[in-house]
């Protein structure tokens, strides 16, 4: 969510930020804009929409060594050109990028109003470059860096800001508190960013900020401090290519390539990690052995989003599998209702991004209260891995598409293993372990036989795209698949859709069947087939339209309803690694029909920074 990259060094910043910006795009793209150091002076470029309209009023040369840039996603003030970062303090000395939110902006302009001073956006931002350039003004004798650190305390929120002043041509500050923010160096150039994927291509190595710290880039020359001004050390990490560089290759979307990816994410998630004759798994980041098992009586999972459909599944495996009671919890519900945090819970935050503002400060608020955390998370050396300091990596590889995909079944992979290896401590058998991991084995090469039914569910989608209204039906295991089948198409074909339980619909939904209601019924052939085809017939019933997903040859649910899609034969437990691969193709052949912008979708971003 809103995307910062800052260029210092002896070349032209230009391009560096551009790239950076195009990059980044996929995290905001209501505005971009730039700021460039040229001769003393700042030409600052702002547009409205997407880069390309930014990339469209660039000039094609120019001499500038240091610049800033941002990608916008709206919080406060409307997408507009004034609006966009970066902001310029009325001096027109300092300009700043920020990612966050300044949750006493109204305060601090109101003060500043107070003393004259006049604003130009609708932003919680500004006030942070006014007020920087009004205690500058007040202090004159005062340090760039030094009047940075001062203002600092006065905000509350969220950040990651990037400033510079035109008194102090080679000096760039990045700071940090709560909102992501990196550099990379090489040769003397800098590249500050939100994002590592910002300038993986030119840099080797990278520096990541905590919170609460801030980086001063002189010429070639950094050092990294506290607010307070105390020095801190930082090792360089080496930055993996694979989980930085994408292209969409022969497909038009990386939606639809992170799709067809899911052989090989899910693959490189369970590789390594089965052991089938013992039939159990290994999953050596979680920092625990068999005997730690012992002292957990609760599971709580916690995420945003998808995440949080994948950890709703885990209650599902870890109770059946494992016999442990455990929680899914929406993560800001969780922290904002004073968690009761107790010994014998292991927390365990799930994310792809490993960046959301909402799971981070509520697994953070969990440690602080004692509670045992782990993550399972895709982006290697995230925020959220580097707070948790256990747990799964995923290794899906760079997810750019909004609507998240492979990362969900990646997840839910790390879950399989996860319950999987819980369980066989506890009640279950060799025998029953062995023949899941067997399961689990074959899941990439399932996947691959659906995806070769592409013409078929693109064919369906057709038919279904004239629909206003979904009902996503499951029950069990497919419970959470319906409600993650629901957030795709209203994601990215913006359809009103509702995920709801099969068992629940009885209970309400089913006022809303008719023949202009879509009624999408996940019904593979486990432990809750029959009672799913009891609901499929109250619905047929009351006229409604039904699209069923079936183990493949079930002619039962092929006479009952409209049209069906099938998943291969797979043991029961692991139907949901085989019937989201319909859905989401589904929801992106619908989107596709629709004529929708399906990798940037209106109003989303990925990553959601901001609480
Ligand atoms: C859905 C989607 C979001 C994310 C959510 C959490 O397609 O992308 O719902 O799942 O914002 O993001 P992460 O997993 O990065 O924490």
């Amino acid at each position: 969510m809103c995307g910062l990259v800052g260029y210092l060094g002896s070349k032209d910043a230009l391009p560096f930020l551009l790239e950076g910006l195009k990059r980044l795009e996929y995290r905001g793209y209501d505005s971009a804009g730039v700021a460039l150091l040229n001769e003393g002076n700042f030409s600052i470029i702002k547009k409205k929409g997407k880069i390309a309209n930014l990339e469209a009023e660039l000039p094609e040369k120019n001499l500038s060594h240091a610049g800033i840039g941002h990608n916008r996603w709206a919080t406060h003030g409307e997408p507009s050109d004034v609006n966009a970062h970066p902001h310029q303090a009325n001096s027109g000395n300092i300009v700043i990028a920020h990612n966050g939110i300044i949750e006493n902006h109204l305060e601090i302009r109101e003060d500043l109003e107070a003393k004259g001073i006049e604003f130009k956006s609708d932003t919680d931002t500004e006030v942070i470059v006014q007020l920087l350039d009004f205690y500058m003004k007040e202090n004159p004798k005062v340090f760039f860096t030094d009047a940075v650190q001062a203002i600092l305390p006065k905000l509350a929120g969220t950040y990651g800001i990037l400033f510079l002043h035109k008194d102090y041509p080679d000096t760039l500050i990045g700071v940090r508190n709560g909102s992501p923010l990196c550099f990379g160096l090489s040769n003397g150039e800098f590249i500050i960013s939100s994002d590592v994927i910002a300038f993986a291509t030119y840099m080797p190595q990278v520096v990541h900020l905590e919170d609460k710290e801030m980086v001063i880039i002189e010429k070639d020359n950094y050092r990294i401090s506290t607010f307070k001004g105390a020095i801190v050390d930082k090792e360089l990490e080496n930055i993996d290519k694979q989980q930085t560089t994408a292209s969409k290759g022969e497909y038009d979307h990386f939606m639809l390539k992170e799709i067809y990816e899911q052989p090989r994410s899910v693959l490189r998630a369970i590789r390594g990690r089965l052991l089938n004759e013992e039939g159990n798994t290994k999953l050596g980041g979680i920092n625990m052995d068999v005997r730690d098992f012992f002292d957990i009586d609760h599971i709580c999972f916690v995420g945003c989003g998808t995440s949080y459909h994948a950890g709703l599944l885990g209650v599902y495996l870890m109770e059946s599998m494992a016999r442990i009671p455990s929680t899914a919890e929406i993560a800001p519900e969780l922290k904002y209702r004073n968690p009761i945090v107790r010994k014998k819970t292991l927390y365990v935050g799930i994310s792809q991004s490993g960046e959301t503002a909402d799971t981070n400060s509520t697994l953070q608020e969990i440690k602080n209260k004692g509670g045992k955390v782990i993550g399972i998370c895709n982006v290697v050396g995230s925020s959220m891995a580097r707070m948790t300091g256990a747990g799964i990596y995923v290794h899906a590889g760079l997810e750019i598409s909004v609507c998240s995909t492979k990362a969900f079944t990646s997840q839910i992979s790390a879950i399989y293993l996860l319950s999987i290896l819980m369980a066989r401590s506890k009640d279950m058998s060799i025998h029953a372990g062995r023949r899941l991991v067997k399961g689990l084995d074959e899941i990439p090469q399932k996947i691959s036989q659906i995806l070769e039914q592409k013409d078929r569910i693109r064919e369906i989608a057709k038919k279904y795209s004239h629909f206003n209204n979904f009902l996503f039906m499951g029950r069990g295991n497919n419970y959470p698949v319906a409600l993650e089948g629901a957030l795709k198409l209203k994601e990215v074909a913006y359809v009103f859709a509702e995920g709801y339980s099969s068992a629940e619909m009885k209970h309400g939904a089913i006022a809303l069947i008719d023949p202009e209601c879509a009624s999408i019924f996940i019904c593979p052939d486990d432990n809750m087939r029959t009672k799913n085809v009891s609901n499929i017939q109250e619905v047929r019933s009351r006229n409604g339209r039904i699209l069923a997903i079936v183990t493949e040859g079930d002619t039962e649910i092929c006479d009952v309803a409209d049209d069906v899609l099938e998943i291969p034969a797979t043991e029961p437990e692991l139907t949901p690694f085989l019937t989201i691969i319909h859905l989401q193709l589904f929801s992106y052949f619908i989107a596709l029909e629709l004529g929708k912008d399906i990798d940037q979708p209106r109003n989303l971003a990925k990553s959601v920074t901001v609480e």
